[in-house]
């Protein structure tokens, strides 16, 4: 059955950007005794309590990434919000943002009062232009209003915020290769440990969280961390904000709960109101995810068990279905095309092996080719786990993997057309690439 429940997303349309409208939609009601009467502990208990998981991707559980914060270490806390969204197919945050800044800084007044963190910043993508400057109204007016700044709700809590704009690398919204570009180096990721909870931001403790992790705190702490558990599946609470793209009817931002089927998300005329055209396969969560066959498809749930029981990932929500009008060997080309361009260049496996899979894949797509050039993109994709700093390589090894195997014939009917198939891959077969 479709799902009504608005997290994140319940104030889409109403004009919630201006603070007198969000206040009167019930806004900002958190910030008071409610909050100020809890230790940051049991903020942080409650947090863990409601089962948030981190909506950046990787599901971690955000009230255990809290606690891992060290206190009083004589350094400032730091709260950074990821809102660089670059994997495409995903745009949920960019939305979130522009229809409802100011629920954004009431979830980081919430988390900021946990952390004990003095200030926050925001790093935006810097093409989201109409999107930083919604966020710099609403902070200035919640500055007005006297919920940022100094002594906050008559308290001895001080909280300021910040929006950064990033240069528009894919690889910066990877949480160190962020933090480095927030400093003004490289936007290249550090290695782990340390981790950014521990020596972040300027070596100080820092915690990073996606734009809709951060926008669940509101709901959460005016209901109940038990209601918004209730709202998702045993092992994650609450609801999920999807991108819906590709062959649909109705491409969009959809809010459900956690665990609702994935053919539901795409067929209920409340969401994306159906597959245009005869299903060939579905992205289920954005473009590093390994994608799924229709049958796969009927059986998968939008939750994170649900998706790694089909060996796919549910990161970061965006889910791309495509009809069989569309060329999977192209898509992957796609694919290796931008995972190249978007590699950071510090380990081999990632900067060489990346760029190898596209070209091999060029190579596909232009008539060229050969025998063997499947096992070989196959065992370059095996190559990429473990072998690197952050895990770009492995983001376009498992698309590899799994277009292959799924899709084999496809990509064979592709080499059969060349007719010097069965003669040997060499590098000087493939055309030098920008990167060569
Ligand atoms: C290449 C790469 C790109 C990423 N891009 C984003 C992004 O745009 N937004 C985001 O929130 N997380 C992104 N992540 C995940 C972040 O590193 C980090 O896990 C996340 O911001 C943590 O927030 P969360 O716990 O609230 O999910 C990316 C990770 C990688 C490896
Ligand atoms: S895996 Fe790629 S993007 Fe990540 S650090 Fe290494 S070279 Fe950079």
């Amino acid at each position: 059955m479709a799902d009504t429940v608005k997290v994140c997303t319940g104030n889409f349309g109403k004009r919630a950007q201006s603070i007198h409208t969000y206040r009167k939609l019930g806004g900002y009601s958190t910030v008071s005794s409610k909050l100020f009467d809890l230790s940051q502990f049991e903020v942080i208990d409650a947090v863990m309590r409601s089962g948030l998981r981190g909506r950046g991707g990787a599901g971690f559980p955000t009230g255990m990434k809290w606690s891992f914060v060290p206190r009083n270490t004589g350094k400032p806390v730091y709260i950074v919000v990821n809102a660089d969204e670059g994997e495409p197919g995903t745009f949920k945050d960019h939305f979130l943002m522009k229809e409802d800044p100011h629920r954004l800084i009431e979830g980081l007044i919430i988390a900021a009062w946990a952390l004990g963190a003095r200030s926050a910043y925001i790093y935006v993508r810097g093409e989201f232009l109409p999107c930083i400057e919604t966020l710099n109204k609403a902070i200035s007016e919640a500055y007005g209003e006297k919920l940022l700044g100094e002594n906050i709700g008559g308290t001895r809590f001080s909280f300021d915020i910040f929006v950064h704009r990033g240069a528009g690398a894919y690889i910066c919204g990877e949480e160190t290769a962020l933090i480095n570009s927030l400093e003004g180096s490289k936007g290249q990721p550090r290695l782990k440990p340390p981790f950014p909870a521990v020596s972040g931001a300027w070596a100080s403790p820092t915690c990073v969280n996606n734009v809709e992790t951060i926008m669940a705190l509101p709901w959460i702490f005016e209901n109940s961390p038990e209601a918004y558990a209730a709202l998702g599946t045993p092992k994650a609470g609450g609801t999920k904000v999807f991108c819906v793209s590709g062959d649909v009817k109705k491409p969009g931002v959809y809010e459900a709960r956690l665990g609702i089927p994935m053919m539901e998300m795409l067929e209920s005329s409340e969401f994306a109101g159906g597959i245009d055209g005869d299903l060939k396969g579905v992205i289920p969560g954005g473009s590093s995810t390994p994608v799924l066959l229709p049958e796969e498809a009927a059986k998968a749930t939008l939750d994170y068990e649900g998706l790694a029981a089909l060996k796919t990932m549910f990161g970061s929500g965006a889910i791309t279905p495509f009809n069989t009008t569309r060329d999977v060997v192209q898509i992957l080309n796609t694919l290796g095309n931008f995972y190249s361009h978007e590699s950071c260049g510090q380990c081999t496996p990632c900067r060489e092996g990346v760029g190898y899979a596209k070209r091999v894949l060029n190579a596909i797509v232009n008539g060229n080719g050969r025998d063997g050039d499947l096992e070989l993109l196959l065992s370059l994709a095996d190559q990429y786990n473990g072998t690197t700093i952050c895990p770009l390589a492995p983001a376009l090894g498992m698309p590899v993997t799994a277009f292959i195997t799924k899709y084999r014939r496809d990509f064979e009917e592709y080499i059969a057309k060349n007719p010097q198939r069965s003669s040997p891959r060499l590098n000087s077969n493939i055309r030098p690439g920008a990167f060569w």
